[in-house]
């Protein structure tokens, strides 16, 4: 069996070596990582180990710079993920809320109008970066209109997604006591709303009003989650964004059927979260010793959740490797997780992609690669590479 770390950060690289992952699915699905992790390939394995929070809790302390994981972050540092019921449900409920449906209906069309202005951009430039132009902007911009921010917030989460602050917090070594500078802008923010009569900002008066089991949340926890949403909403759609584009500018079938009908380019949006899962793992730590799928897991051990792999499966997804827009269930897939978890921002997601590919498809005529240019490998999940092309516009 050939090895394979679920962390390898050249998969950003050299793109997701799925012809492993097909073997340890067939030879050895719960897989031993080189590390002593466990990591879990199969589809149904998968999707019943995220739906059973009680064993495998959600520890996002390793990737934040903190191996020892959540035991060791103090609580008003924890975020949503990785907050056990009951409490996990009243703060979730408030996050929901920021993207109900009628949030989301009064910032689609700000967010077409964004749209629109950076393919003008675009176009003005003789090469463009699908990546850093489009790609990395709209999620930033979707996300500070969702929270009732303006450009200069924009700019701000465009940066941490880059600098890597949002991998960040209080606790982790080298960070500053007050925290990473998106703790330090979400702190002034808050100090500033309070001191309105009633803040003016529906979001924050939403958090600083609310209370679990009569206590009002403290500003160090309603900083964490505003934190973790930029984490969780800005770094993920921003890799399904750069996927969506990094195909239509290579692959100019799928450029013509979409162009051709519209109406598959929500199957185009379904397919490539599950093709190339934006979030190609999630860990979590094994709350007690269990057996699972056979196999003996003990009280502590780091158990990594495969999504890229299982939305892979071929017990379940035909021709997994293949890109299809023809499926016949499109979200047969678990690119947003499942169980209590479920990504809530998969709607704003879903929207924000959507609209990304339909401006495109409205405005151009064509995409082209740029000879000599390399691409990134699909999926590029986390890396910010470019993405440049010639684009050209539709007459009339
Ligand atoms: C393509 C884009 C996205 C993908 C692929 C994605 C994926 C995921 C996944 C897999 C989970 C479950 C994690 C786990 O159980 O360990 C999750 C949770 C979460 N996502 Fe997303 N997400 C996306 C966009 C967003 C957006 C736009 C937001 C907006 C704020 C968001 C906010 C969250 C939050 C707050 C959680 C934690 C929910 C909880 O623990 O109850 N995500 N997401």
């Amino acid at each position: 069996m050939a090895e394979f770390d679920p962390h390898d950060p050249r998969f950003v690289s050299d793109g997701v070596p799925f012809d492993v992952l097909a073997r340890i699915r067939a030879e050895e699905p719960i897989y031993r990582t080189p590390k002593g992790a466990w990591y879990l390939s199969r589809y149904e394995d998968v999707a019943a180990a995220l739906t059973d929070v009680d064993t495998f809790r959600a520890d996002l302390g390793p990737i934040t710079g903190i191996p020892a994981g959540v035991d060791a972050i103090p609580p008003e540092q924890h975020y949503l993920s990785e907050i056990e019921e009951p409490r996990h449900k009243a703060i979730r409920r408030l996050i929901t809320a920021s993207m109900s449906s009628a949030r989301l209906k009064a910032v689609e069309p700000v967010l077409r109008e964004e749209c629109g202005r950076l393919v003008d951009a675009m176009l003005a430039k003789p090469i463009a970066n699908l990546h850093d132009d489009y790609a990395m902007a709209i999620p930033a911009f979707a996300m500070s209109r969702i929270m009732d921010l303006d450009d200069a917030a924009a700019e701000a989460f465009m940066r941490w997604s880059e600098d890597g602050t949002l991998m960040q917090r209080p606790a982790t070594p080298g960070v500053p006591p007050e925290g990473p500078s998106s703790h330090v802008f979400f702190s002034a923010y808050l100090v500033h709303q309070r001191a309105l009569e009633r803040p003016s900002n529906d979001l924050m008066a939403l958090l600083l009003d609310a209370k679990i089991e009569g206590e009002p949340l403290s500003d160090a926890e309603i900083v964490t989650q505003l934190h973790f949403m930029i984490q969780a909403g800005v770094h993920t759609t921003r890799s399904l964004l750069a996927h969506l584009v990094n195909r239509l500018v290579q692959d100019a079938d799928i450029w013509a059927a979409l162009a051709a009908d519209r109406s598959l380019i929500a199957n185009f949006v379904e397919e490539s979260l599950r093709r190339d899962s934006p979030v190609q793992r999630t860990t979590r730590q094994c709350t007690r010793d269990t057996v699972f799928g056979g196999v003996a897991i003990g009280k502590g051990a780091w158990v990594e959740m495969g999504i890229g792999s299982a939305n892979h499966d071929e017990r379940l997804i035909e021709e997994g490797g293949a890109f299809r827009l023809d499926r016949r269930e499109p979200r047969k897939h678990l690119a947003f997780g499942a169980g209590s978890h479920v990504c809530p921002g998969a709607g704003l997601a879903r929207m924000e992609a959507q609209i990304a590919v339909e401006t495109l498809i409205d405005r151009l005529d064509r995409l082209e690669t740029i000879e000599g240019e390399t691409y990134p490998p699909l999926p590029g999940s986390l890396g910010h590479q470019p993405i440049p092309a010639r684009l050209f516009e539709r007459e009339g």
